[in-house]
């Protein structure tokens, strides 16, 4: 089968290497991809040029295509590439309101009654400052309805910061809202579903903190690590029968079907779990932990959850632990230089998995094009295993400026210690 996968980050790495690894594809195309595709299948097309992408299909008869970031879904490829009569996994446009609307994500969660933080809506800023005038408890958060980039979430710890938080990212027409705030352990679990039946991973955990400790701030994803001992058997039994099930059903009951990777970040806290965000696609770094430790065929998966058949199918993970290392751009997430040669990737062997995210190919040299350059990736029996083993080859690798946490995985390993 010949996938092309849309997209440019670890992320989409991950899935081209593993749909390649495992055996679902002859041949993977990524568009635009990075420096770790080979020349031959990085085609050169912006993610949201729909009719480019179509006429790529027809010329190289691509079969499947996989769908990576949330924009080009939010803005409808599935729809547009489906009724050209490509086979395409990802939710539809009206579907993937999930993560591009944070109200709808709320409004569906409170009529299909999935456990989420209380809030109240504002159509109007001054009615926002009256409200936060008139509140005596902090924490709380202030969210923008529609897709940010990570920016349109202010954590508030005082009355202050909430009024400096709206006047500067609040316009009079912007949709907002006013949540509780919930304190405790994030996770991201991830289920695949036909539009019925939703197939829940194991769980993952991301570190969104640029600086050890979580500390610094807030980043695309600085690294995770797979299986996320927060969310054990009974934890994600529950996150399948009070999360997922109950969207996907929602969503279907309201006559949007969702097909897709359904994206659950929650927060767990003394037995209590509660949805922070939906995601409507994998995660990244999740994918670079996940994807490895999956048994069975992507594709087959993948096949399933667009022919409707993944009642049938069951979604395993093999008995090992997954770390994956961001290591980033000097500045990240600020302002940060490009074109800086990457040294070392060729001292990496044997079982380190190495995802490219922001870089490119010169001639025969590897260079930075990004924030998050390089995902460092380490498959072990145990947790600490896989921590010791991925941190051990770090060193070998280098560009200007180069920085990473030092602590991926330090919630897990901490409660073992
Ligand atoms: N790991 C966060 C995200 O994929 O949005």
């Amino acid at each position: 089968m010949r996938y092309l996968v849309i997209g440019s980050g670890g992320r989409e790495h991950a899935i081209a290497w593993r749909l390649l690894h495992d055996g679902s594809a002859t041949e993977v195309y990524v568009a635009p991809g990075n420096g770790g595709i080979d020349d031959r299948y990085r085609v050169a097309i912006a993610i949201n040029d729909f009719e480019s992408m179509y006429t790529f299909c027809k010329s190289k008869s691509i079969d499947v295509v996989v769908v990576g970031p949330e924009a080009p879904l939010v803005n409808g490829i599935v729809d547009f590439l489906h009724n050209k009569g490509i086979r395409v996994f990802g939710p539809t446009a009206k579907a993937a309101q999930l993560e591009g609307s944070k109200l709808f994500a709320k409004y569906i969660m409170q009529k299909y009654n999935v456990p989420t933080a209380q809030f109240r809506e504002f159509k109007d800023k001054n009615d926002l400052l009256h409200y936060i005038e008139s509140l005596t408890e902090y924490p709380i958060v202030i969210k923008l309805d529609g897709l940010a980039a990570g920016k349109g979430v202010g954590v508030c710890n005082t009355k202050h910061d909430a009024i400096q938080f709206i006047n500067t990212m609040v316009n009079h027409d912007t949709r907002v809202f006013v949540e509780d705030f919930c304190a405790g352990e994030e996770a991201s679990v991830l289920g695949i579903s036909d539009g019925n039946t939703v197939l829940p991973f194991i769980a993952a955990q991301d570190h969104k903190r640029a600086l050890d400790n979580d500390e610094g701030p807030n980043t695309g994803g600085m690294g995770a690590y797979a299986p996320a001992p927060i969310v054990d058997s009974r934890i994600l039994g529950r996150v399948h029968r009070e999360i997922l099930q109950p969207v996907i059903q929602g969503m279907n009951k309201e006559g949007i079907p969702f097909a897709g990777i359904l994206y659950a970040g929650i927060i767990i806290k003394d037995g209590m779990i509660k949805v922070l965000e939906f995601n409507v696609r994998f995660g990244d770094p999740e994918t670079q932990v996940l994807l490895p430790l999956l048994n069975g065929k992507l594709g087959d998966y993948i096949n399933a959850a667009i022919d409707g058949t993944l009642s049938s199918t069951n979604l395993s993970f093999r008995n090992k632990h997954a770390i994956t290392v961001v290591l980033a751009s000097g500045g990240y997430p600020g302002s940060y230089s490009t074109g800086l040669p990457i040294h070392g990737l060729d001292q990496i062997h044997n079982d380190i998995l190495i995802f490219h995210a922001g870089t490119k190919r010169e001639g025969n040299t590897i260079v930075t094009n990004g924030g998050r350059v390089l995902n460092v990736t380490a498959i072990a029996d145990s947790l600490e295993e896989a921590y010791n083993k991925v941190y051990s080859v770090i060193p070998l690798l280098s560009f200007e400026g180069m920085h990473y946490r030092k602590d991926i995985g330090f919630r897990a390993l901490k409660k073992r210690a």
